[in-house]
This record gives structure tokens, sequence and C-alpha cells, in this order.
């Protein structure tokens, strides 16, 4: 296989943008990166989306985003598998490029949630039907049996949550790209508007529209279009059960371990190795759950993390320094590659005020549903 680079990134706020659709969404995104790259063309392109049909009744995203951009002709593929749409995007992107077949290719995510759709049911169609749905639960409801079942099995409290949510503020508060660029003390967020109990407003992510690109080539070819490639040094995707009833533990995302330990095996390093991470905080007690799966903190840690300072800017291993899918916003199709450029930007010292200093290698770990599909990748600088 060759060795892949990241060489350019691009994204959209993340927020309610009503004045956007869909297809100007995905065209500012991948527009700025060919202008950063200065390419003139593409060998390939891979849109992550999750409902485009359901949102806003558009399917077959291959071939119109490629049009959008005026690269009509070039393969494109849409790409789909609930959150991890995006991540898995770039994934394929990645082998594209590593086998041989392409050169440039171009990995991309996005979601348009913000349109008249019933976005609670729309994401409900990435559970089980007929195990889950039809007995009428929904993403927030699941993700709350996830944080009851664990609240009973380690003692994780409502405050652990909340200062999961209030960390990931306030490294969104530094990112203008952020839907809720806006910090909030620990009583605001315990008692923000109940969702689901114990889950509450404040800590889920919200409801997005967004995009985000990313251009991938082989790492001998990467100069012609940066001064600063990243290399991805490893990638690994798994499944689990669809339905949390069939999982052996509700509290242990298997799919989150399985897919990390493919990563770190293929990388050569360790958990202990990585200095900043991206990971699914699709609801607050997702972020305990993945920060444990991916072994970036200790067994029996990861709930007390956040309060004890160790996930934060400045802490021991900083994870969702771009305020992660709470603050910045999470247009489910397109945040695995909000994550991985966040890593990028990270590892390139591009990251501003959430700058995370001497990054050297970073971790983007992104999920689909309830974790039944998760994807993970590393970067590093080269
Ligand atoms: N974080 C912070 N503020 C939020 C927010 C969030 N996640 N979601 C909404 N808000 C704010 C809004 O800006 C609004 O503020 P305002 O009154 O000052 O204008 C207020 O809270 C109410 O917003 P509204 O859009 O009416 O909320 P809602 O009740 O329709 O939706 C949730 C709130 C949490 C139910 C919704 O965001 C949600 O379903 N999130 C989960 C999405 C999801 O499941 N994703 C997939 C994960 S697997």
């Amino acid at each position: 296989m060759r060795e892949v680079a990241i060489v350019a990134a691009g994204m959209t706020p993340f927020g309610e943008l009503w004045d956007m659709s869909l297809r100007r969404l995905f065209a500012e995104a991948a527009l700025e990166v060919v202008k950063k790259a200065g390419v003139d063309h593409l060998d390939s392109i891979y849109v992550g989306n999750m409902s485009g049909g359901c949102f806003v009744g558009q399917e077959h995203l291959g071939p119109l985003m490629a049009d959008q951009i005026g690269m009509a002709g070039v393969p494109s593929t849409r790409v789909e598998s609930a959150c991890a749409s995006g991540g898995i995007a770039l994934r394929t992107a990645f082998f594209e490029v590593a086998s041989g077949a392409s050169d440039l290719v171009l990995a991309s995510g996005v979601e348009k949630m913000n349109d008249g759709a019933d976005a609670t049911n729309v994401l409900a169609t990435a559970a089980d039907q007929e195990l889950e749905v039809y007995h009428g639960i929904t993403f927030p409801g699941l993700y709350a049996m996830i944080a009851r079942a664990h609240m009973a099995a380690h003692g994780t409290t409502e405050e652990d949550m909340s200062w999961v949510s209030v960390k990931n503020h306030r490294h969104g508060a530094l990112n203008p790209k952020a839907q809720f660029p806006l910090e909030f003390t620990l009583e605001q967020v315990m008692n923000s508007t109940p969702v689901a109990e114990p889950l509450r407003l404040l800590h889920c992510s919200p409801v997005s529209d967004g995009a985000a690109a990313v251009l991938l080539c082989p790492l001998d070819q990467a100069k012609k279009y940066t001064d600063q490639p990243i290399k991805i040094l490893g990638t690994g995707q798994a499944t689990s059960a669809m339905a949390l009833a069939d999982r052996k533990d509700p509290t242990f995302l298997d799919s989150v371990q399985l897919s990390a330990e493919r990563a770190y095996t293929m990388a050569g390093v360790r958990p202990g190795d990585i200095d900043v991470a991206e990971v699914h905080d699709c609801f607050a007690i997702a972020e305990i759950c993945c920060i444990e799966a991916l072994g970036l903190i200790e067994k029996g840690q990861a709930a007390g993390a956040a309060a004890a300072g160790l996930t934060a800017l400045g802490g021991r291993i900083p994870v969702n320094t771009s305020g992660g899918l709470k603050s910045k916003g999470h247009p489910v199709g397109a945040t695995g590659i909000a994550q991985a450029i966040e890593i990028f930007e990270q590892l390139r010292g591009e990251a501003g005020k959430r700058q995370v200093q001497g990054a050297r290698l970073g971790l983007a770990q992104n999920m689909g549903g309830s974790g039944a599909s998760s994807v993970v990748h590393i970067l590093e600088r080269t």
C-alpha cells in the first residue's frame, strides 16, 4: 500500500443555515479544498451523507455533488453509515489512494437537517426499526438508557456527564465555526431542560446543517499541494449489534474498541502516544464511553475525566478541542470529516486558541447510531 496524506481541508460553519441548500453546503466546503490545493481535477469523490432522502428528498448525491463543483464525469460515490458516514467516506478515500487506483481523492461529508423534516424521526432510522424504533425509542432515549446503565454499573453521575458539556462548550467557544460557541456553567447544564432523563438539553448535540471536505493524495506527491501534509497513519472500522438489548454490555461500546485496536495496530502506536483526540460525543455519556473504549483514559476513570481536567485543553489528553459534536454541531454526514479537519489543523499548528502545543499524533473517532458502527483514524505530523 502507498502512504497517504491529507493536503487540504475546507468546511462551512455548522449551524441552522437557512440560506444554504444541501448542494450549496457541499460546494462551499469542496471548492475551498480545491482552491487551497490549487488542483484543476480530481480522480474521485466520496460524499458521506446519512439521509439526504429523508431530510430534503435528495438521493443520488454522488453525481449531483460532482456536477455542483464543475467535475461531472469524475467517479463520485455517496457513502452511508448513519452518523459515521463522513468517517467511512474518509476511510474509503484512503484505500483508493493507498491502493494506487487514484492520486487525488476528495473525501467529504454533508447534511442538511434543518429544512422542515422531523429530525428526530429521520435520525431514528439509524436504530433497529423492529427491535427499538417500533416501540417508540429515539436517539436521546437510547443514549439515556446507556447513561442509566452506566450510572448503575459504574456509579457515573449527572454531574460527571455535565462536566463533559461544560468542557466541550469551553473548547467550542474558541471555534469560530461552532454552532453554539458559548460557555455554560455546571449549574446551567444541570438545570437545562430534561430531554430523556437523565439527559438534558445541554447534554445533547444539536440538529445542524454543514459540510466538510479534505483532499487525499499519495504522501510522496503531497508537497505539490502543501508545505505541511498530514499522514494518515492508521484506519480501523468495526460494527456491533444494532439493538442495545443485543449487546453483552450496553455501557461498553465494543465497536469503538475494535475499530481503535485495528487503527492502533495499523499505525503501530498505543493509546498513550496520542496527543489530541476528537471523539463522537453525540450525547455527553457517549464521550465517557468512547474515551474508555479508545483506551485514552484508564478503565474506571472515564466518567470523572472531564471534571478532573484530564480531557480539557491543557490536560493530559485533550478531547474534542473543536467543541465536539456538542458545541461545534453535528450535521451527521459531515461530522467524521470535520473531526479529521480538527486533528489536521492541530497537527499543522493551525488551531489558534485551541492549539495543543507540540501535537504530533492525533485520533478521530466517528460512530453511527448507538455505536453499531465505528471508524477511527490516526493522523501524524510529517
Ligand atoms: N445545545 C445547546 N443549545 C441548544 C441545543 C443544544 N444541543 N439544541 C437547541 N438549543 C437551543 C436553541 O438554540 C434554542 O435556544 P433559544 O430558545 O435561545 O432560541 C433552545 O435551545 C431550544 O431549541 P429547539 O431547537 O427548540 O430545541 P429542541 O427541543 O427542538 O431540540 C434536542 C433539542 C436536544 C431535542 C435536539 O437538539 C436533539 O434532538 N438533539 C439530538 C440530535 C441527535 O440525536 N443526533 C444524532 C445523535 S446519534
